[in-house]
C-alpha cells in the first residue's frame, strides 16, 4: 500500500495519506500537481509538530475523523451497542486505488464494525463524489446516531457562502466569517427543506464569480441533514453533512448496513463560475442524471394561478386556445381536478377523475391540447392525504403520526406512511392507473408539507424511510412509465437537491413569480443547479404571492432565464400583451437550445443592485446576456460591463435581443449602441467591456453576441 495516492482530474488533484493501519486522510485538494514524487521526503515535508498541552501523538483529521483517537471536533461516526462500543478505532483493512477512485475498508473489531468510504473523481469536471456505509458486524444492535461524511478544506479558507430561505424566498445567500467554532445547520423536516438546504461553499474571503479559491459542497438528500463545517483548535478545517437521524431512526442489527447520502463537492481556483459549470456539466453528463438528455424543453401552460380550484370545461378550453396561440408547447393541468379537491381541505389521496368537474374524464381536455399542437401534463401529490377525504376515513392508521399525539396539521393534510406496504400500493397504483388511462407526458409532482412527528405504524421514526421509499416510487414510476417526464415541487423549491434528480427532469423553483424576488432565487439556485431545470414562469402582475406590479418586459425576460413557462391566466392579456408575449416565446425558442446547453455565468459588478448572467456555447462562437437592474442603480453612471469568458481573438457582433420600444424610458433615451449592431473582439468584451445605459429600476437588456 503506497503512503500517497493521488486522484486526478483534468484539472485537479487529491492526494490521500494512508500510515497503513488508520483511516486514511486526504493532506491536498487543489489545483493540479504535475511533476509530483509522493516519498519519504513528502512525508517528512507534512509531518506537524506535537504542540505543549496536545496529546502526544499527532491526531490527524482523517476521512472519517474518530473520538477515540483523540479528534475533538465532531466525529464522524456516533452510535452504541449495548451502552458500550460508543467510540472507535478502526484498522486499514484495505484500499483499492486508481486515478479516479479510491475504496476503502476498515474494520473495528473492538466496536464489530465494519467501515467502507468510496471517493469517485469525475476526470472531466473534477467533481467528487464520496460517501461512507457502515455494517453492524457483530450479534448486539448497534444504535447510530451520527454518520458524517467528512471533507478537509484548505487553511486559507475563511468564508462561508451559505444558502437560506423560506416559502417563496428560496435559495437565497449570506456570506459568513468562518474563523473560528462550527457553523451548525439543521434541517428536520423531512424534505430538502426551503430554509436549511445542504448546499454551501468555502473559500478564501472575497472570493467572487470569477476570482478566488473555494469549495462548493451539495449534499444529495431529500429528507433532514446536518452541516456541521468547522474550524478546529490546530487549525483544520473541515466540512462535514450527514443526514440528521431521529432517536431510534436507524438500529442496525446482525450484518445490516447504513449508507450515507452522497456528498458531490467541486473546487475551483477561479471563483465560483467555473464551481457552479463543475456542477452543471457533471449533472449533463453523468449516467445516473440520465433525464438530463432530453429533447428541447417545451414552453408550459401551468393552470394553478390562473384557475386555481375552479375547474370549468369551458375555462379550461379557452385557456388552450389562447396558450396555444401564443406558442406554448405543453399545458399542466395543476391541483384541482380529482375527487373532492374543491380547496386546499379536501380530497388528496382521493387520485380518481372528478366526474363532477370531468363528466366524462379528462380525454375532452387531452384531446382538445393535443389538437392545439400541446403535451399535456398533470399534477399530482401522490405523498399526502387529507382528513376530508375516502382515502383516510378508510385508512386513518395508514398516515405518519405518534398515537397518543395529536399532530399540527400542515395545509390540512397529513403525510402518508410510504413504508407501509399497502399505502405504498395503493399510491402506485392510482398514479400508475390515471398514467396508464391518459395520454401524460409530464408529472408536476408536488409534496406541501414539513413531516411533524413521522412515526411509522410501530411508533418508530420513519423519515429515513419515507425519503427512500419515496425514491422508490418515482423509480418505479419512471421504469413503467419511460417516456413521462416528472417535476419535482415542493410548496415551490423545497425539494430541490441531486439526488431527486436522479428522477425527476425540472424543479419548480419557486410559487413566487415575482420578477424582484426571482432574480435572488434564481440566482441562487444556479450555483448548484443548470438553468435547463430551473422552472422559471411568467406570472400576473400584481404578483399573486407579494402583490408586486411589474412591467411585461421584466416578467418575461426574467423567465427566459432558465425553463420558461407561464403561470398568468392568459385569458385577461390584453391584444398588445399577448403580440409582446408571442414575440418573446419565439425569441426564447430561437435561443433555447444555447440557454439550456451553455456555460452559465454569473458577472461580477460593481453596482450590488445589478445582475448580470449569460449563458455561452461550448465554442464560445455564441452568448446571450442579461442585464438585469433590479433597484434604483447606486451610481449616476452605470459601470462597463465586461464578459470574460468569450474568445479574446474572435470579432463578435453584439445586438439587443429586445425590441427598443419594450425597453424602459431611460434606457431610449441615453443609449447609442443599443440600437445597432456593434463588433467587437473578446478581448474589448473582457477588457474595456460595453458601457450600460442608464437603466430603470426593473429593467432588463438581453444581448446576444455571435462570432462574425
Ligand atoms: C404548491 C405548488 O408549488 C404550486 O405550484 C401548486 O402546484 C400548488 N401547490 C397546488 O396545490
Amino acid at each position: 500500500m503506497n503512503e500517497f495516492n493521488a486522484l486526478e482530474s483534468k484539472n485537479l488533484t487529491i492526494i490521500i495519506h494512508t500510515n497503513g493501519t488508520e483511516i486514511p486522510s486526504i493532506i491536498y485538494w487543489g489545483k493540479k500537481i504535475n511533476n509530483s514524487i509522493f516519498d519519504s521526503n513528502l512525508s517528512l515535508a507534512i509531518k506537524r509538530p506535537i504542540p505543549q498541552a496536545f496529546l502526544d501523538e499527532d491526531v490527524k483529521v482523517s476521512l472519517l475523523p474518530e473520538e477515540g483517537r483523540g479528534f475533538y471536533g465532531n466525529p464522524g461516526l456516533k452510535g452504541v451497542s449495548c451502552r458500550k462500543s460508543w467510540t472507535t478505532q478502526f484498522q486499514l483493512q484495505d484500499m483499492k486505488f486508481d486515478s479516479q477512485n479510491c475504496n476503502i475498508k476498515c474494520i473495528d473489531k473492538t466496536a464489530s464494525l465494519e467501515l467502507l468510504i468510496n471517493l469517485q473523481l469525475d476526470y472531466e469536471t473534477g467533481v467528487l463524489q464520496i460517501s461512507n456505509s457502515i455494517k453492524n458486524i457483530g450479534s448486539n444492535e448497534y444504535d447510530l446516531h451520527d454518520f458524517a461524511v467528512t471533507l478537509p478544506v484548505d487553511r486559507s479558507s475563511n468564508e462561508l457562502l451559505s444558502f437560506k430561505g423560506r416559502w417563496i424566498h428560496e435559495f437565497t445567500t449570506e456570506r459568513i466569517n468562518w474563523n473560528f467554532g462550527s457553523y451548525v445547520r439543521e434541517n428536520r423536516k423531512g424534505r430538502t427543506s426551503h430554509d436549511n438546504i445542504p448546499y454551501l461553499v468555502v473559500g478564501n474571503k472575497g472570493f467572487s464569480e470569477s476570482k478566488g479559491e473555494l469549495y462548493g459542497f451539495h449534499f444529495a438528500w431529500s429528507g433532514n441533514n446536518r452541516l456541521n463545517a468547522s474550524v478546529l483548535s490546530d487549525g483544520s478545517k473541515i466540512v462535514q453533512f450527514s443526514e440528521l437521524l431521529l432517536p431510534g431512526e436507524i438500529v442496525l442489527g446482525k450484518n445490516e448496513t447504513y449508507h450515507t447520502p452522497k456528498l458531490y463537492a467541486a473546487y475551483s481556483s477561479e471563483g465560483l463560475n467555473v464551481m457552479s459549470n463543475s456542477f452543471h456539466t457533471f449533472l449533463r453528463n453523468s449516467d445516473e442524471f440520465i433525464k438530463f438528455k432530453r429533447k428541447d424543453r417545451l414552453v408550459h401552460f401551468n393552470t394553478w394561478e390562473a384557475v386555481y380550484f375552479d375547474h370549468t370545461a369551458k375555462t379550461l378550453n379557452d385557456l388552450v386556445d389562447k396558450a396555444s396561440d401564443l406558442g406554448i408547447e405543453r399545458f399542466i393541468l395543476d391541483d384541482g381536478w380529482f375527487n373532492g379537491r374543491n380547496g386546499e381541505k379536501a380530497g388528496l389521496g382521493d387520485w380518481y377523475v372528478d366526474k363532477n368537474k370531468y363528466p366524462q374524464g379528462l380525454n375532452p381536455l387531452i384531446n382538445y391540447v393535443q389538437t392545439k399542437g400541446m403535451e399535456f401534463g398533470i399534477w399530482f401529490e401522490p405523498e399526502m392525504v387529507n382528513s376530508d377525504s375516502d382515502l383516510f376515513r378508510n385508512h386513518p392508521d395508514w398516515v405518519l403520526q405518534v398515537s397518543g399525539y395529536k399532530q399540527p396539521l400542515g395545509r390540512y393534510q397529513y403525510v402518508i406512511d410510504l413504508s407501509n406496504n399497502e399505502a405504498f400500493n395503493y399510491i402506485f397504483e392510482r398514479v400508475d392507473c390515471i398514467l396508464e388511462e391518459y395520454e401524460i407526458g409530464y408529472v408536476k409532482w408536488d409534496m406541501n408539507r414539513d413531516l411533524c412527528q413521522p412515526g411509522n405504524n410501530c411508533g418508530i421514526v420513519s423519515v429515513h424511510s419515507q425519503v427512500k421509499y419515496f425514491y422508490r416510487l418515482l423509480k418505479l414510476l419512471n421504469k413503467k412509465h419511460p417516456d413521462i417526464e416528472f417535476e419535482s415541487c415542493a410548496s415551490g423549491g423545497g425539494r430541490a437537491d441531486f439526488e431527486v434528480l436522479k428522477y425527476t427532469n425540472r424543479i419548480w423553483t419557486s410559487d413566487c413569480n415575482d420578477p424582484l424576488e426571482r432574480h435572488l432565487i434564481q440566482k441562487g439556485f444556479s450555483y448548484f443547479l443548470p438553468q435547463e431545470i430551473m422552472g422559471a414562469h411568467f406570472g400576473p402582475s400584481p404578483a399573486h404571492t407579494t402583490m408586486r406590479e411589474s412591467s411585461l418586459q421584466f416578467r418575461i425576460l426574467t423567465s427566459m432565464i432558465g425553463h420558461l413557462g407561464f403561470e398568468q391566466n392568459v385569458l385577461t392579456l390584453s391584444d398588445n400583451e399577448r403580440k409582446q408575449l408571442k414575440e418573446y416565446i419565439k425569441l426564447y425558442k430561437k435561443y433555447r437550445n444555447l440557454i439550456h446547453n451553455g456555460d452559465f455565468f454569473r458577472l461580477d459588478t460593481d453596482d450590488t443592485n445589478l445582475n448580470a448572467y449569460g449563458v455561452v456555447s461550448k465554442d464560445k462562437n455564441e452568448a446571450v446576456l442579461w442585464i438585469c437592474q433590479l433597484v434604483l442603480p447606486e451610481f449616476q453612471i452605470p459601470e462597463k460591463v465586461r464578459i470574460p469568458y468569450l474568445n479574446n481573438n474572435v470579432e463578435y457582433i453584439v445586438n439587443v435581443l429586445d425590441k427598443p420600444e419594450n425597453m424602459s424610458f431611460n434606457m431610449k433615451k441615453t443609449t447609442d449602441w443599443l440600437a445597432k449592431n456593434i463588433e467587437l473582439t473578446g478581448e474589448i468584451l473582457e477588457k474595456i467591456g460595453i458601457q450600460l445605459p442608464v437603466m430603470d429600476p426593473e429593467s432588463i437588456i438581453l444581448i446576444h453576441f455571435v462570432a462574425n
